[in-house]
């Protein structure tokens, strides 16, 4: 390979690489912008007395008359009740709850939260978001970003 082959080689790479670095930095910036647009809405899911006294419930919430829905997990844990969302904070996949291990799972990388939502093993950089609940003239109600 000739030198200026050589250069010419070198000088792409960097350029390139200057070119994902700026477009993965902007993205930083654009990314939360356009995320604080989305408003809450609080999406009745269940009555009252449908709340689990213990554990964690599964709901998948109908969010339009399109047939869209949205998944949330419902923990009553020491007195305690209040809602999760499945999303993972790695990379975004959906965790399933395991009975068994009394934790939640992360199928995509083994990221492991405990029934509360923390993180116990893997590599989520945090914990599970908990989502806006609250209970109305027996009517619940979870705030969802969509
Ligand atoms: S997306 Fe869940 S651990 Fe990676």
């Amino acid at each position: 390979m000739r030198r200026r082959d050589f250069l010419k080689g070198v000088v792409k790479a960097v350029l390139v690489s200057m070119a994902c670095i700026s477009s993965s930095v902007a993205a930083l910036f654009i990314y939360p912008a356009s995320v604080k647009q989305r408003e809450i809405t609080m999406y009745e899911c269940l009555s009252e007395e449908e709340l689990p006294r213990r554990g964690v419930r599964r709901l998948d919430i109908e969010i339009d008359n399109k047939g869209r829905r949205a998944a949330v997990f419902i923990v009553a844990h020491e007195d305690k009740c209040f809602a999760l969302s499945p999303v993972c904070t790695h990379l975004g996949c959906l965790v399933s709850f395991s009975r068994h291990g009394n934790a939640f799972i992360c199928p995509c990388h083994g990221g492991k939260y405990d029934v509360e939502g923390n993180v116990i093993g893997g590599p989520p950089p945090r914990a599970l978001t908990r989502l806006p609940m609250r209970v109305d003239k027996g009517k619940v109600y979870i705030g969802l970003k969509v």
